[in-house]
């Protein structure tokens, strides 16, 4: 125990991956942040598209992972379960915050997003998509509800596998997707000796303003 509080203490790193200057960096945010999830992917960083949600309700913030799982002109995409403890949050306050964050480029995204679910044409778009057993596994999961057993899921994933059987999958109407409207970005690239660029957009999707932050 004594040993990882020692190795906290002295896990320690430089950053030198690369370099963001405010006359680089495109006027639209949205350009950096493919560019960014560009790089992620040609690096092959595992779940490139991986990021963090954190909700807030009643004073309580919580946060989970999700993927991006597509990008708009003003907004990302992600999809999950309409009655999770996720979809909750968002119903009673519809204001989250989005981190990401690569290690393997030094690189972290942070945005303030308003969120709104998404057509449910979309979601039926890209839940086609989807492997079929995870189609199978959006019916046989009541996110984040109390679950008896493991065997539970498995009875109930056969039985879908049973009731759809020779058909395609439909999408349930409790699961779809969200899309994230960013009104603040920082893009934070680590430099050595923890003197950091952060730059910052604010604004809105046709308007965007950008600063500079000390690290
Ligand atoms: C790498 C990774 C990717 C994930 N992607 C999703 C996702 O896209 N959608 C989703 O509903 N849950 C995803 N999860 C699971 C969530 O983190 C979370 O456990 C689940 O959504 C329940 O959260 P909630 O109880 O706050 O609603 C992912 C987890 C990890 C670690």
């Amino acid at each position: 125990m004594e040993e990882i509080r020692k190795d906290m203490r002295d896990l320690r790193r430089d950053f030198d991956f690369g370099t963001l200057d405010a006359k680089d960096v495109p006027k639209n945010p949205f350009d950096l942040l493919k560019v960014w999830l560009e790089d992620a992917v040609k690096m092959k960083i595992k779940d490139a598209n991986a990021f963090v949600l954190s909700t807030a309700v009643n004073n309580q913030p919580d946060a989970r992972v999700v993927l991006i799982r597509d990008i708009s002109d003003i907004g990302i995409h992600f999809y999950t379960n309409y009655g999770s403890s996720k979809a909750a949050a968002l119903a009673a306050n519809a204001k989250a915050a989005v981190n990401i964050f690569w290690p393997d480029m030094d690189r972290q995204i942070r945005m303030t997003v308003a969120v709104k679910k998404l057509d449910g044409k979309l979601s039926d778009a890209y839940f086609a998509t989807r492997p079929r057993k995870s189609q199978l596994g959006a019916w046989a999961s009541a996110q984040s509800n109390e679950l008896e057993s493991r065997e539970k899921l498995e009875d109930q994933l056969e039985e879908f596998e049973i009731k759809f059987e020779g058909q395609d999958v439909p999408r349930p109407d409790f699961w779809g997707g969200y899309e994230l409207v960013p009104s603040y970005f920082e893009f934070w690239q680590g430099r050595p000796s923890r003197l950091h660029d952060r730059i910052i957009y604010e604004g809105t999707p046709s308007k965007w303003n950008t600063k500079r932050l000390y690290p």
